[in-house]
């Protein structure tokens, strides 16, 4: 019996973790496993309400849990950072999901913006460091509103943190089993003390791992190839904010943020799946949003629970119903709602 805590959040989070709840029911049905839903009203409508983002004694509760479905979070009536950092990035970093697992995949019938490239070309996987760099809230003002200001953000990296992301890479290389290709994304020519230090972790931890190729490029070259040659790529490893961009970019090359799930993960504890787009408050309400990324994050959940005969069965009907039934996969332009989408996807799970 698994308890899944369940955010669904603000904007169209609730209309697509409906959905992902609607198929997760139906391959719970057929592959024979119990779980228990538990909803939790958080983000910008609780904030508003009440002034709370993420209260001690709900944390308390989602350490009970196996793991968390989130739909997303973000409010144009609330400044930016305040629901990120108090709800998202606070269970990141308390349950230490130290992975965010982001698979870069296009599906058969999605259209793809790179020209000449298909399915075959782009199937990679980005494992972006999910604890520190840029996002682990150092630094400060001095000045602050004056000329004279200066602000600073610092961009922390323990050796401890950055080797058990890179070991993490590397057993995932292996068992993903399909290049063997592992690739540091950085910055080790302007970046020389932090990713000098990514460049020595990778190595070394490299040398206990023979099967696996390694390869180098720095960030801004990365996100070149992935235009240019994205079938190079098998696994990138990379730091929190590049991880963060060149996600996005993947999510662009495997056809919109409608398809683009991802997993922070803890592989000792609770990890939390995300559809990886926003709130997206222009299409709230209207039942046109596309489902498929948060499907695919229970998908990916349930992988990660062991369940990985039911996580396969839900990517095999996602496939089947992009191939066989919608127009497209952005948001109003599905050729059905995202209820029918959802419904299709159920149906279909073996
Ligand atoms: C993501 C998002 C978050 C991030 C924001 C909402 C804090 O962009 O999951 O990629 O930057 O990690
Ligand atoms: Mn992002």
């Amino acid at each position: 019996m698994y308890k899944i805590a369940v955010i669904p959040g603000d904007g169209t989070g609730p209309e697509v973790v409906r959905e992902g709840l609607r198929v997760l029911e139906a391959v719970s049905q057929k592959r024979n496993f119990k779980y228990e839903a538990i909803e939790y009203d958080l983000g910008a409508e609780r904030y508003l309400r009440t002034g709370e983002v993420l209260p001690d004694s709900i944390i308390q509760e989602l350490r009970q849990c196996n793991a968390i479905f989130l739909g997303a979070i973000g409010h144009p009536d609330v400044k930016p950072g305040i629901l990120e950092k108090g709800l998202l990035l606070k269970i990141r970093f308390d349950f230490e999901q130290y992975i965010n697992l982001r698979p870069v995949r296009l599906y058969p019938g999605v259209d793809c913006p790179l020209k000449d490239k298909g399915p075959d070309d782009i199937d990679f996987v980005v494992v972006r460091e999910n604890n520190e760099g840029l996002y682990a809230g150092i630094g400060g003002f001095l000045k602050k509103g004056t000329p004279d200001e200066v602000a600073t953000q610092e961009m922390i990296n323990t050796r401890h943190g950055v080797e058990r992301c890179v070991r993490y890479a590397f057993e995932y290389t292996r068992k993903r089993g399909k290049r063997k290709k592992l690739l540091l994304c950085a910055k080790t020519n302007v970046l020389t003390y932090a990713h000098d230090l990514w460049w020595r972790v990778f190595n070394e931890v490299g040398e206990e791992y023979k099967d696996v190729t390694r390869e180098y490029a720095h960030v801004d070259a990365t996100c070149m190839w992935m235009v240019k040659n994205p079938e190079w790529f098998d696994v990138i490893v990379t730091c929190n904010m590049f991880g963060d961009i060149i996600t996005d970019l993947g999510a662009m090359i495997q056809g919109g943020m409608g398809v683009a799930a991802g997993g922070n993960i803890n592989p000792n504890g609770v990890s939390m799946f995300e559809p990886i787009g926003g709130s997206a408050p222009k299409y709230t309400g209207k039942n046109v949003i596309n489902p498929i990324a948060a499907i695919l994050a229970c998908a990916m959940m349930l992988e990660q629970l062991g369940e990985e005969e039911a996580a396969k069965s839900i990517e095999e009907s996602v496939i089947n119903v992009i191939k066989n039934k919608l127009k497209g996969v952005d948001a109003g332009k599905m050729g059905y709602s995202t209820t029918e989408v959802g419904n299709f996807i159920a149906e279909g799970v073996k």
